[in-house]
């Protein structure tokens, strides 16, 4: 459920037109909606109601800092993935014990940091990653808390570029070498190994993937404690998917029965990091059509709007909802349509033959599902500056990013200095 619903005729979001924002903070914009970001999460988070359950939100699926805070004033931790994201995190007021750091690569300074704050846990993915964080935390004399993140082996059954829990994907430990690596975590004079973690995979739209990884996750805490080693914690990871286009993936409840039926006698504490499940829903993409073209055998429109502002579509065959911001009449003329937007590529490309009304030019669209791995992977590929971010709620709203200025974008630029006239460079050599 969201909230970006039609009123009168129009499209708002909560109780805010998007022709209000369109026309004051200009087009392409992403809105996403207070209240639908605080019902998925409180949603989620009441479906483990009398567990020992925390939710990490996962600040990669949007890391806005005014998205985390709104989330972290609900009690939400969270699940960060560089020092960047650590950053945002606190900057959002997540108190450092509510910090979970996960990512299959990060630096010693990232390691460091991480120390230095005190957050609540590092999710070691490698061996090597484990000798190191033992090293940088015995410089400091401190012992880390640790999870491992194991590859339960699993087939998420989703895109593949967004699967990440078989054996021939780059995430965690074998769950086969985890015993292994557990104890000689415990081996480490800094290292504390207390949590079992695993991510299987992102968008997921059924609970069987989840089924077999926790069963065998219940499994290895089982091995783990007769071992010796004392696990008290799980942390089960994010990906519960969302309906894009049809799909009907399971609903908290449902996930967190599973949750009770498998692990329920564990007598661990449970941790969660769901991205896309909280957020992906509470935003949309508010774009203009600048043209309608016609060609021989297609139509096509085309929007202000491109790949680098939401690059779902192009990198995993994506699909987002498209809604005219003015309702279509009950008799509008709805032809197959490819969207597009105006970067030199054919992969700039939304949808393929999209049953659509015919639009004037100017005309405002909304892509649906876009507040999850839109923003936050956006890029200014053909120069094209970062759109805005704006926040409502009820009858207000405000821009959270503003728009990425051209002065931005080229200031950042530097000549290097034998193209300079100060350093003997090319505006020398072409006078001299
Ligand atoms: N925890 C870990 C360790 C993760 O790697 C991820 C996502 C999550 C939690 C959150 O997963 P979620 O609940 O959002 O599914 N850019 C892709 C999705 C990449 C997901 C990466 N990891 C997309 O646009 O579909």
């Amino acid at each position: 459920m969201d909230h970006f619903n039609y009123r009168d005729g129009l499209l708002y979001a909560e109780d805010v037109p998007l022709t209000r924002i369109a026309e004051e903070v200009g087009t392409p914009v992403y809105v996403y909606s207070t209240a639908t970001l605080e019902r998925h999460y409180t949603v989620f988070a009441d479906a483990f109601a009398g567990m020992r359950a925390s939710v990490f939100y996962a600040v990669k699926a949007n890391s806005n800092i005014a998205v985390i805070k709104t989330l972290a004033d609900l009690g939400a931790g969270a699940d960060v993935v560089s020092e960047g994201e650590l950053r945002r995190a606190l900057a959002a007021g997540v108190p450092p014990q509510k910090i979970v750091f996960s990512g299959v690569g990060k630096t010693r300074e990232e390691l460091a940091y991480a120390l230095d704050v005190g957050i609540l846990e590092i999710n070691v993915e490698s061996e090597n990653e484990l000798e190191l964080l033992n090293a940088v935390a015995g410089e400091k004399g401190v012992t880390a808390e640790i999870a491992i993140r194991v590859n339960p082996d699993v087939d998420a059954k989703t895109h593949a570029k967004i699967s990440t829990g078989k054996k021939e994907n780059k995430f965690g430990i074998d769950i086969d070498r985890a015993v292994d690596v557990f104890r000689h975590a415990q081996s480490l004079t800094h290292i504390h190994p207390v949590t079992v973690a695993s991510h299987i995979g992102s968008q997921l739209t059924d609970l069987d993937p989840y089924r077999a990884a926790f069963t065998r996750l219940v499994a290895l805490v089982g091995e783990l404690r007769a071992a010796g080693i004392d696990i008290k914690r799980l942390d089960l990871g994010g990906g519960l998917g969302i309906p894009y286009d049809g799909e009907e993936p399971p609903l908290p409840d449902a996930y967190a029965a599973l949750v009770r039926e498998v692990v329920g006698d564990l007598d661990v504490e449970l941790f969660f990091e769901p991205g896309r499940m909280i957020a992906g829903n509470a935003g949309i993409l508010l774009s203009k059509v600048l043209f309608e073209k016609h060609g021989e055998a297609r139509r096509f429109v085309i929007l202000d709007a491109a790949m680098n502002d939401l690059i779902r579509p192009a990198l995993y065959d994506g699909h987002h909802g498209l809604k005219p911001v003015k309702e279509p009449s009950s008799d509008a003329d709805w032809t197959p349509a490819d969207i597009v937007g105006p970067v030199c590529e054919s992969g700039d490309t939304f949808a393929k033959d999209r049953l659509l009304p015919r639009f004037v030019d100017g005309e405002l669209v909304a892509f649906t599902s876009a507040g999850a791995y839109g923003a936050v992977m956006a890029s200014t590929y053909n120069t094209r500056p970062l759109v805005p971010e704006v926040l409502v709620k009820g009858d207000r709203y405000a821009v959270i990013r503003p728009r990425q200025t051209f002065e931005e974008i080229l200031g950042a630029e530097r000549f290097p200095d034998w193209q300079t006239d100060d350093g003997g460079g090319r505006m020398a050599a072409v006078s001299g």
